[in-house]
């Protein structure tokens, strides 16, 4: 166990106002319980911050950060503009784009409101020509089979609806799906008299050969598809490329949700070999808000019939919805994948197992600490989940932000009452040591 300093509230509310300068709300939680929150307020000035700056560092200052370190990553840090003082680790909920991206799409909205006509096919032609290819090389793929959504659940229903199953068709999913992938499931079984049946998987996952058993063991002769996350909600990480391997030999077709898994780590669609792939560019891929695709592989197309006119929609995307789109939102992630590379996904990946790893060294610090992450070629590397004895994880969320300016989120499932944090690139070790002293706190109240 750590030794806690325990400070008066008063020091609590000064450290905590210095650092957040004055920004901090008077912990009203706290009233009339016992203070035990032990420097809280270390780590709280945001090097993300920037008050009063009216435009991010340019993207010819970022330079690719060589090793995991915070000093390394000091640079990157000051690309985004979070509210000084507060540490975001939520952001497997929704990411944060760096200030430049916000930017890009504010200047994409002038454009268009300023000279509509030109704006627009100006916008249109920044997605055709440069969004579409990044996303392509980014992630592995060809243009063609690339459809660009407003994010990963717009994806998954339009994989799902679209697939080519006939009554008494068979899909498996699995007991760890997000509502985004589970729901449209739903729908083909309520609507076109397709069976889906749920194949349990344990938290953590148990290694790759069980979940490959787990899936082997429920096929059956009427099965036709599988469908599963790259990376869940709690970080737990598939061997997507062997599920896929498994579905190719057996004639099945593998459908994949891969909101958590892009952004985290280097991902290349072809090598998965996986059917279809969803995906968020808002939550680990600094896209703005509103960003995702669906990924349909072109020998897989002729099963997975486009719901709208083929063609009709605007920036050549074959599946996704037709009509004029955000187009400022969707031009701005050329700005986001230069971002990307720039630093390198395999960067990226260390970077997050870094400061995953940093934060499960300081849980383990904790009585009562319950890790279910599982091993490093089983999670994600920004995502740590766990249990707090006496720490109700629904109430953590609120209390760590009331307490240490911590953006934070439960995850109450899996048979788990558990605490999700969710660490990216702009993070530091200061700011967990910060949320292990508030986690700390909150229990003590
Ligand atoms: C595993 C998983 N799939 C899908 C989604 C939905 O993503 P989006 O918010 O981009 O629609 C989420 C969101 O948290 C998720 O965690």
């Amino acid at each position: 166990m750590t030794s806690i300093h325990q400070p008066s509230r008063r020091d609590f509310l000064r450290q905590a106002a210095a650092a957040g300068g004055g920004a901090v709300t008077v912990p009203r939680l706290l009233a009339g319980g016992t203070l035990s929150a032990a420097g809280l307020a270390a780590g709280c000035e945001s090097a993300t911050s920037r008050p009063g700056q009216s435009s991010s560092p340019d993207l010819a200052t970022l330079t690719t950060p060589t090793d995991p370190t915070d000093d390394a990553w000091a640079a990157v840090r000051a690309h985004f503009i979070l509210e000084p003082g507060t540490a975001y680790m939520n952001n497997a909920s929704l990411g944060m784009p760096p200030g430049i991206v916000a930017e890009a799409v504010a200047d994409g909205y002038r454009a268009i409101s300023t000279e509509p006509l030109h704006g627009k096919h100006d916008l249109q032609d920044r997605i055709t020509q440069t969004v579409m290819p990044a996303l392509a090389q980014r992630f592995g793929a060809e243009i063609s089979e690339i459809s660009l959504t407003r994010n990963a659940t717009e994806a998954l229903h339009l994989q799902t609806l679209s697939l080519d199953l006939s009554p008494g068709d068979e899909v498996l999913i699995t007991t760890q799906e997000h509502p985004a992938g589970h729901r449209p499931w739903m729908v083909r079984a309520a609507r076109h008299g397709v069976t889906v049946r749920e194949v349990f998987i344990p938290s953590p996952l148990v290694s790759v050969e069980d979940v490959i058993s787990r899936f082997e063991a429920e096929i059956t002769t009427r099965t036709r598809a599988i469908a599963f996350c790259h990376v869940t909600r709690g970080g737990h990480r598939y061997p997507v490329r062997e599920l896929c391997t498994f579905a190719r030999e057996r004639g099945l077709i593998s459908l994949v949700d891969g909101a958590q898994a892009v952004g985290q780590f280097p991902v290349d669609l072809h090598e998965l070999g996986c059917d279809a792939y969803s995906a968020s560019m808002h939550k680990w891929m600094f896209g703005p808000v509103g960003t995702g695709f669906l990924y349909v592989r072109a020998d897989a197309r002729d099963r997975f019939a486009p719901a709208f006119e083929p063609g009709s929609a605007s920036t050549g995307t074959e599946y996704a919805p037709p009509g004029t789109a955000d187009f400022p939102v969707r031009a701005a992630l050329a700005t986001s994948l230069a971002f990307v590379d720039r630093l390198g996904l395999a960067n990226v990946d260390a970077r997050c197992r870094y400061l995953s790893n940093y934060l499960k060294d300081r849980l383990s610090e904790l009585d009562g600490c319950t890790l279910l992450s599982g091993p490093e070629d089983l999670s994600a590397p920004g995502s740590t989940i766990f249990q707090l004895d006496g720490l109700d994880a629904m109430a953590s969320v609120p209390l760590l932000e009331e307490l240490a300016q911590t953006h934070i989120d439960e995850h109450q499932r899996d048979g788990h009452d558990a605490i999700r944090i969710s660490t990216h690139v702009y993070n530091t070790r200061a700011e967990i040591d910060r949320l292990v002293d508030g986690l700390e706190a909150a229990r003590s109240l």
